[in-house]
């Protein structure tokens, strides 16, 4: 079923999803399961007090609007592939509601399948001996289209990934990229409204991620208006692609909002770092206290000699929050009669909001 932005009903939405893994290897045990007294007595009663139990996913409620590009972010074993799996119908979840479209997952699977596609970062499932293009004949015929359609449509797959010349070739003689790229052409075999890619650019050298992502965002988000949830450790690429952001954090959802928010989150600091030098009067005492009087300017973090030493040159970190009228600062130097010799403004980026919201603690 093709959606449109304009549809009130969420592409995906997911109300206080958990997941609670049954482990007979180390896991947490059912003493420590982060979940409610009664579920945690229910579990006890129905596999006994030595089962291990492994909460990962833990009451996460968010919302996809249709034609959107989500982004899962989130360390090793936060969760994102399980998220990713009881979405595509694959792993049952043990508490809270996920409808694609507006099926429920579990009610309804066998129409949630056909409103989407999923690609998995494991077991690419193609078959060895045959070659790209008969594996995808395979699907094709499988999704029910008809030789002279699946023929056309592969073209074009294959085309559109950069696999024009190596269709011919033998499943087994694919590099990692090749089948990851070919894993693409099988998503998009069929025309699914929702498509999911489980870390879809690890493997791929990064000219061919640079062409994944344009082909993400500018044919199948803004041309075909479907809706895509990736999970990724890229933060340049969730950057780049991702109209909204999840970041989960030890089966927990830490933070939601577009990547800007998300950059926020860390606080407004920007900071300016110059190489000043050229004066006579350059004071290294005056120049940061007549620099901190500034608004909005909450110190001089750093200053230096610059790595080649030079007598008259000195490098400067000013900290200040957004907004910062940087015009006032150079005046100011300026009057001092400070050459600036180079200028560069940084502000929090996605990585550092990742490193904040998931900060390493023991669990
Ligand atoms: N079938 C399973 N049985 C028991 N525990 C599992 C199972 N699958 C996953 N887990 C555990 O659940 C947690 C979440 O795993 P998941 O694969 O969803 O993480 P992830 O965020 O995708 O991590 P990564 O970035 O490494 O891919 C991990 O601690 C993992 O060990
Ligand atoms: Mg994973």
């Amino acid at each position: 079923m093709r959606m449109t932005k304009g549809d009130r009903t969420p592409a995906i939405k997911v109300s206080n999803l958990t997941k609670i893994y049954r482990t007979n290897a180390v896991g947490r045990s059912a003493s420590g399961l982060s979940t409610s007294l009664n579920f945690k007595k229910f579990l006890i009663s129905l596999f006994g007090k030595r089962t291990n139990f492994f909460t990962a996913l833990d009451n996460i409620s968010f919302e996809v609007p249709h034609g959107s590009i989500f982004g899962l972010l989130g360390p090793n074993g936060a969760g994102k592939t399980t998220l990713v799996k009881i979405l595509s119908t694959l792993v049952l979840a043990d508490g809270g509601k996920v409808f694609v479209n507006g099926f429920d997952v579990e009610k309804r699977p066998y129409r949630v399948l056909k409103e989407l596609q999923t690609v998995l970062s494991e077991g690419f499932g193609f078959e060895r001996r045959l070659t790209g293009r008969q594996n995808l004949e395979f699907y094709a015929s499988l999704y029910g289209l008809g030789r002279d359609a699946a023929q056309r449509r592969i073209d074009s797959l294959l085309e559109l990934v950069g696999l024009p010349d190596k269709g011919h070739l033998a499943y087994q003689r694919y590099s990692t990229g090749m089948a990851r790229r070919l894993l693409v052409c099988r998503a998009l075999l069929s025309e699914a409204s929702v498509l999911i890619f489980d870390e879809p650019t690890s493997g791929m050298d990064p000219r061919t991620a640079l062409d994944f992502r344009h082909m993400m965002l500018e044919r199948l988000s803004k041309k075909e208006g479907r809706t895509i949830v990736i999970t990724t450790h890229n933060m340049y690429e969730a950057q780049q692609v991702c109209d909204l952001i999840g970041v989960l954090d030890r089966g927990k959802l830490v933070a939601i909002g577009t990547p800007d928010e998300i950059r926020r989150m860390v606080g407004e600091k920007v900071v300016l770092s110059l190489t000043v030098g050229g004066s006579s009067i350059f004071n290294e005492t005056r120049a940061p206290l007549l620099v901190k009087e500034v608004t909005k300017v909450h110190g001089v973090v750093n200053v230096s000699l610059t790595e080649n030493g030079s007598s008259d040159s000195r490098a400067m970190q000013i900290e200040g929050v957004k907004d910062l009228d940087y015009s006032k600062i150079f005046s100011l130097l300026l009057n001092e009669h400070v050459k600036i010799r180079f200028i560069e403004s940084t502000q929090p980026s996605l990585e550092d909001a990742f490193m904040y919201l998931t900060k390493k603690v023991k669990r």
